[in-house]
């Protein structure tokens, strides 16, 4: 039987999300365009249909419990389970030098970077355990969150110097290896994704890649087959350190 596949990707009205929504839809995926704002997210789901992408708008804030919880049971009521999940939403805010930082704007980019990876994760974790073959899961990271690159003077970036945003991924670099050694012994891969500098909302487009070329580590972590890896921490390359 040639059952259907589905991935939910979080943040996925625009940017990098977006891009990974519309890859993923052209491998043959149906595609859930997880966003909060429902004008925006029902914007970018016609938009890839257009493409013809089965691609379909979930009203989704990663930060609200109560939103959480409906995007679960809408999908358990439609889908009743899940393939491939992609936490995408993330947000750059806080670049003062680690001195100047405020408390208020490091709790907030933890709430969407971190602990809504964790929340939006432990909901699907029941639709992905009925996932045939076993679910991919995708935490979208960045190479700004490598302990091991800013340790380095020589890295291109190393002058980005702040807390909030470097801090966020690096511990959700540790989520996604906590994740997969709990999930192992049941064939769900978790894997954590850098993008890469990406042209998005998020720097201003600055960033020197396409969201083409951004997308691709995610695409290719939901993709995995079963002799892939798992936590682990990859770009569209390869694995890349910690
Ligand atoms: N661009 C880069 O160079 C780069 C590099 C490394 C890693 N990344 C990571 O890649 C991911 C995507 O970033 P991007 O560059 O594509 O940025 P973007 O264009 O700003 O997109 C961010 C997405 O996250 C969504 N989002 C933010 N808070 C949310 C919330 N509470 N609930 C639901 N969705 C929320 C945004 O929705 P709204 O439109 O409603 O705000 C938007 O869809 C992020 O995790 C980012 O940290 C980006």
């Amino acid at each position: 039987m040639n059952v259907q596949r589905t991935a939910l990707v979080t943040g996925a009205n625009k940017g990098i999300g977006l891009e990974t929504a519309r890859q993923l839809g052209r491998a043959s995926m149906t595609v859930l365009i997880g966003a909060r704002d429902e004008e925006r997210g029902a914007r970018a789901a016609a938009a890839l249909r257009r493409e013809g992408i089965d691609a379909r708008f979930i009203a989704l804030d990663v930060t609200d419990a109560a939103s959480v919880a409906e995007a679960h049971r809408t999908i358990e009521r439609d889908l009743g389970r899940l393939d491939v999940l992609v936490n995408n939403a993330g947000i750059l805010l806080g670049r003062s030098t680690p001195s100047a930082t405020r408390l208020d704007e490091v709790r907030h980019v933890f709430e969407v970077n971190v602990f809504a990876a964790i929340a939006v994760t432990n909901a699907m974790l029941p639709l992905l355990r009925r996932a045939s073959p076993a679910a991919r899961i995708v935490m979208v990271s960045s190479g700004l969150g490598g302990l091991a690159n800013h340790g380095d003077p020589a890295w291109e970036y190393a002058s980005f110097n702040a807390i909030a945003y470097p801090a966020s991924k690096a511990a959700l670099n540790m989520v996604t290896v906590q994740y997969a050694k709990e999930l192992a012994p049941t064939g769900i891969k978790v894997n954590a994704a850098d993008p890469g500098y990406t042209a998005t909302d998020l720097n201003g487009h600055r960033g020197t890649q396409t969201v083409e070329e951004g997308a691709r580590a995610s695409v290719r972590l939901a993709l995995l087959d079963d002799a892939g890896p798992t936590g682990g921490f990859f770009d569209a390359r390869g694995p890349v350190p910690w």
